[in-house]
């Protein structure tokens, strides 16, 4: 629809109608948040809605649409969304772990399959990609998001809105994307959800908005601001960000959609006296669209009258809204995409098989003793034993919405079709929670006396995870822990498998006991074969760490890009910055993860000595694969500021790149580093370049003992001054 026949729409709207297109209700195929029992279709026939969440599937979008289509006045088709974060049938790992695949590729390619199987479902747009950076195990949406690093949550916000978006070759199977939660979410006090969120202009403008800028840039469709405030600003009326920076510094044209009863949530923060004021503040501060709450429907006709609003705000809400539909060609194609057969693992096998390739990328194999995996042929009898063992709904994690955990692929199954020559006996052992299961310990512990090594499948359920799943101690329960003593004093090797959504503390003695362990973070649909094939050898892990795994609870926040302090960590001096019961850094870090290959690297080496504003420069390292097996190593490059206006983060990411090398082969990766890559918020927050040193740190993880180094010097030709010419 063009922009005349927009404009002519919108001069035939009543106030109610403009206010129903700006109104979003929830349909009940699943609950996100406090139930309405408002029904949308029947507030569709009246106008009063112009959008719904929470359904999917042929007979529901049909006959929503077909009311909204034929039993209003002036027909326009309704928009429908839901939060296809990970997959939408076809479940991939959520976000957090499939961030450990550093995989650009891979993380686009699932949300372009997501994006083709949610939108022959009639769904047109995703709350997805989740972006906020997060250094804090205890929130339970840590999961949702693409860990502790800025930079890696960027690239995985161009990944993601380019898939939804950009990829699939009809447009009536592109899935329009809302990046969320704008912003610091992930920064909540305590890791408590929609707890208060209080950080320095630094690190907002550091760590928390590039991944949203990054989405930005990529065209995402929208934005949702967070629940949260930032120091008292609560974010679904904040002006300064939403619409200064969002839309005018930034250039962001789409729409801004509240979150769940976010807007009439202003009155609880304690901004707004009542919904009128809480409708004035969101639809000032440049919101769109009133996910669940009503106000704007009540509240903007009082605004309205009172003259605290005009008209001329609430039409240009309604045109982007519009806008949006016609973008999605909602008015020649209502029911674009929408098909009749359910598609799925099961009609979409390449889905099944890509899931499978992602589950198997995102795992983590950090603790392989004497090389326990890949499994030795010697190994003939396996007790697989826990309550994640056979556990299909938790494989999927949360947000799974459309996922059927019966087409889930448990742990015990796919290590029944991976490992076939061996006798593999199965024992839970424990439940997920709850007081010890002493029968079960003693089941558990005969069969692992009668077994030449143990699985033991530990986790969480997907109730102690995402939204609303804050937890003071992000460890094993008790119940679990009962259950992997009793084990580890059989004496057998185990090979600890860890499906969790978020790290977790773990007591030293249940990293210590375990020959192997990988972390298996929710793998989606194709769990348990993506483990059974790194168990069994025939795939060859190339995980790292996106999130750091701290030691314990009182080290959080614990993250690689930490600042030097003016007294740096030195063990032989106590007046330097450390702790007396626990090390300063993560139990497990950004990068860390095993491969069943060695890999080594030559000397770090860059095309040029100096280089001056928006010039680039290659740096190149060799990396040579001194296994016996081929495999893929994971090459991150970091740089050091070490002198600056701020400090700088010890190390911050710039990129990173797979390369894939059979035994014995060498290749040469080269990395282009531009000027402005160094640039960072000066007193007023604008990006600077000083001249100076930068230090590149090029290797397979962020520790220095797997880094080489390397410099280069920034000179820019002096300012010359036309005053003093
Ligand atoms: C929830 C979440 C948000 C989600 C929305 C709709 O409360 O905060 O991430 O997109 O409601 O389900």
């Amino acid at each position: 629809m063009n922009t005349d026949k927009i404009e002519h729409l919108i001069s035939q709207m009543t106030l109610t109608e403009k206010l129903g297109q700006m109104s979003m209700l929830a349909a009940s195929l699943v609950v996100t948040g406090p139930v309405s029992p408002r029904d949308p279709v029947m507030l569709v026939r009246e106008g009063r809605v112009g959008g719904i969440l929470n359904t999917w599937g042929y007979d529901e979008i049909r006959e929503a649409q077909r009311v909204a289509l034929e039993e209003t006045r002036l027909k326009i088709p309704l928009y429908f969304s839901v939060d296809v974060l990970h997959g939408h049938r076809t479940i991939y790992p959520i976000p957090l772990a499939e961030a450990c695949a550093f995989d650009r590729d891979l993380w686009l390619r699932t949300a372009a399959e997501a994006a083709d199987e949610a939108t022959r479902d009639g769904i047109h747009m995703t709350f997805a990609p989740m972006l906020d950076v997060c250094r804090d195990p205890r929130w339970g949406r840590i999961c949702e998001c693409a860990g502790e690093d800025a930079y890696v949550n960027a690239e995985y916000a161009r990944a993601k809105v380019t898939g939804f978006q950009n990829t699939n070759d009809h447009p009536h199977r592109r899935l329009a994307g809302v990046a969320k939660h704008f912003v610091a979410y992930g920064a909540v006090t305590a890791g408590r959800d929609y707890a208060e969120v209080d950080i320095s202009r630094r690190a907002l403008h550091e760590v928390y908005l590039p991944p949203f800028k990054a989405a930005v840039e990529a065209g995402v469709a929208g934005i949702m601001p967070s629940f949260t405030d930032i120091a008292g600003i609560a974010m679904s009326a904040h002006r300064g960000l939403l619409h200064d920076l969002l839309r005018v510094k930034w250039g962001f044209i789409g729409v801004i959609v509240s979150d769940y009863n976010a807007i009439g949530e202003l009155i609880p923060h304690g901004v707004a006296q009542d919904i009128v004021e809480a409708a004035v503040l969101a639809l000032k501060a440049g919101i769109d669209i009133d996910m669940m709450s009503g106000a704007y429907e009540q509240g903007l006709p009082i605004a309205l009258e009172r003259g605290l609003v005009t008209m001329q705000e609430i039409d240009t809400a309604v045109r982007r809204i519009l806008q949006m539909k016609s973008a999605m060609g909602l008015f020649e194609y209502p029911l674009r995409g929408l098909q009749q057969e359910i598609p799925g693992p099961d009609t979409i096998p390449a889905h099944r098989a890509s899931a499978r390739d992602a589950a198997r990328r995102s795992l983590v194999l950090i603790k392989n003793e004497d090389g326990l995996l890949p499994l030795s042929n010697d190994v003939r009898r396996i007790a697989v034993i826990g309550p994640l063992a056979d556990a299909q709904s938790e494989m999927m994690g949360p947000w799974c919405m459309a996922g059927d955990e019966q087409q889930a692929i448990s742990i015990l199954q796919g290590l029944r079709e991976s490992l076939r020559a061996q006798d593999i006996a199965h024992v839970p052992g424990a439940n997920i929670d709850g007081p010890a299961d002493l029968a079960g310990i003693a089941s558990a512990v005969a069969a692992a006396q009668a077994s030449d090594m143990v699985v033991l499948c530990l986790g969480e359920n997907r109730q102690h995870t995402g939204e609303a799943a804050s937890r003071t101690l992000p460890r094993p329960f008790n119940c679990q822990m009962e259950l992997a003593k009793a084990v580890f004093e059989t004496g057998k090797p185990v090979l600890l498998v860890l499906a969790t959504s978020r790290p977790w503390i773990l007591p030293d003695w249940m990293a210590a006991g375990p020959r192997a362990i990988l972390i298996a973070l929710f793998g989606g649909t194709e769990a348990g074969r993506a483990i059974g094939d790194v168990v069994a050898g025939d795939y060859n892990p190339t995980g790292r760490l996106c999130i750091s795994w701290p030691y314990r609870t009182g080290q959080i926040p614990v993250h690689y890009g930490m600042r030097s302090t003016g007294r740096p960590h030195d063990p032989n001096n106590g007046f330097s910055t450390s702790f007396l019961d626990a090390p300063i850094g993560p139990r497990w870090g950004f990068g860390d993860g095993l491969s069943y290959s060695q890999f080594e690297l030559g000397e770090a080496q860059v095309s040029k000595p100096v280089i001056s504003a928006e010039e680039t420069v290659d740096v190149s390292i060799e990396i040579a694969n001194t296994g016996a097996h081929s495999g893929e190593a994971t090459i991150f490059m970091f740089t050091h500021d070490p002198v600056a206006l701020a400090t700088r983060p010890l190390l911050e990411l710039k990129d990173f790149r797979k390369a894939v090398l059979a035994p014995g082969q060498r290749t040469l990766a080269t990395f282009q580093l531009n000027a402005n890559q160094f640039r960072y918020p000066d007193f007023n927050m604008e990006p600077r370049l000083d001249n100076g040193r930068i230090n590149i740190f090029i290797g397979t993880s962020a520790r220095r003992i797997d880094q080489k180094c390397v410099t280069i010097d920034v000179l820019q030709p002096p300012v010359v001054n036309d005053d003093a010419a």
